[in-house]
């Protein structure tokens, strides 16, 4: 039987921006899918899933995660009958890179049964096609987070060449309160809208642009420097910029404030958007559990994790 893994992710910035180019910095967390691959006499594959859901996940992305599983039989040139079983702590909702981690256990674990002996770069381009079916025209982000773990700066190359992809490190892992809106987003959906804003009004979304590329840049230095404090008011003006590109949400602006007001560095919504989960920075244990507990005295439900971690 062959095994793999996959990381969840939570975006610190620049989710959308980083379609278009712009650099985006995103942290694994701690959580994973497990895939296991055996070899069965069956035509094609079967799937049984076993992660922890979102009420509702599963069912409404069967389409997409079928195309995903093929996407990533076809690139590896898998010819025989799998069963594949998908485990693991990570919880499959919107914002934490679900398909994406689910892309990149299977291709592991599918290297793994047919010992292909694929290193991480390749295992990336096969959880990137895995990625196709979700999202369309993903950036790339989820995967390479997915596969390499830590935390790292992603720049698309939209020219078609590789992609930047830099590791990054911080002094030490921060404590953060990642909550969950209960809906689930469709990323296609969301990416297409805002490249419809952007088609229909290039100047207004262009500035939003230009104003996230000065942001993305001084959030870069202060992750370096471990300055907390800006690296929460930045997340802040992050989540603004996405409100103006209309990716955010009621609940998702409600767990914002909330989180805030609850005394959190920082608080934006991470992921796709429109549903899904947002991100609270909350370093120390104290302050992580006030924040989740006022959040889920809102009535959301809360994932206790941390970024930076190796
Ligand atoms: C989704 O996790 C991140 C988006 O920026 C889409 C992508 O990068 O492919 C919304």
């Amino acid at each position: 039987m062959g095994k793999g893994s996959g990381y969840g992710k939570t975006i610190l910035f620049g989710e959308h921006f980083v379609v278009y180019g712009l650099p985006a910095i995103a942290s694994a967390l701690g959580s994973t899918t497990t895939a296991e691959v055996k070899r069965a006499d069956i035509n094609g594959y079967e799937l049984i899933d076993n992660r922890p859901e979102t009420a509702g996940y599963k069912e409404q992305k069967k389409e997409e995660y079928e195309k995903l599983i093929e996407n990533v039989i076809k690139f590896m040139e898998v010819k025989e009958g799998i069963r594949i079983t998908l485990g693991g702590n990570l919880v499959a909702a919107s914002g934490v890179g679900a398909s994406a981690a689910c892309a990149a256990a299977l291709a592991r674990a599918i290297n793994n049964e047919f010992r292909l002996d694929w290193n991480d770069d390749k295992i990336n381009e096969a959880a990137f096609e895995g990625e196709k079916g979700p999202h369309g025209t993903p950036s790339g982000i989820d995967n390479t987070a997915a596969v390499f773990g830590g935390l790292l700066l992603f720049k698309k190359n939209l020219g078609g060449n590789q992609n930047t992809i830099k590791k990054m490190k911080l002094r030490k892992p921060v404590e953060i309160v990642l909550g969950n809106s209960g809906k689930t987003s469709s990323t296609k959906e969301v990416v297409g809208d805002v490249r419809r804003l952007e088609e229909e009004q290039p100047k207004k979304i262009n500035a939003v642009f230009e104003e996230y590329g000065a942001l993305v840049e001084e959030a870069k230095k202060a992750l370096k420097d471990y300055d907390l404090k800006k690296v929460g008011t930045l997340m802040n003006k992050n989540h603004e910029l996405l409100q103006k590109i209309t990716v955010s949400s009621s609940e998702l602006d409600e767990m914002v404030e909330t989180a805030r007001n609850a005394g959190a560095l920082g608080a934006k919504l991470t992921g796709t958007g429109r549903g899904g989960l947002m991100i609270a920075l909350t370093p120390g244990k104290n302050l992580q559990e006030k924040v989740a507990e006022a959040i889920e005295a809102q009535g959301y439900t809360v994932f206790r994790s941390k970024i930076g971690g190796s």
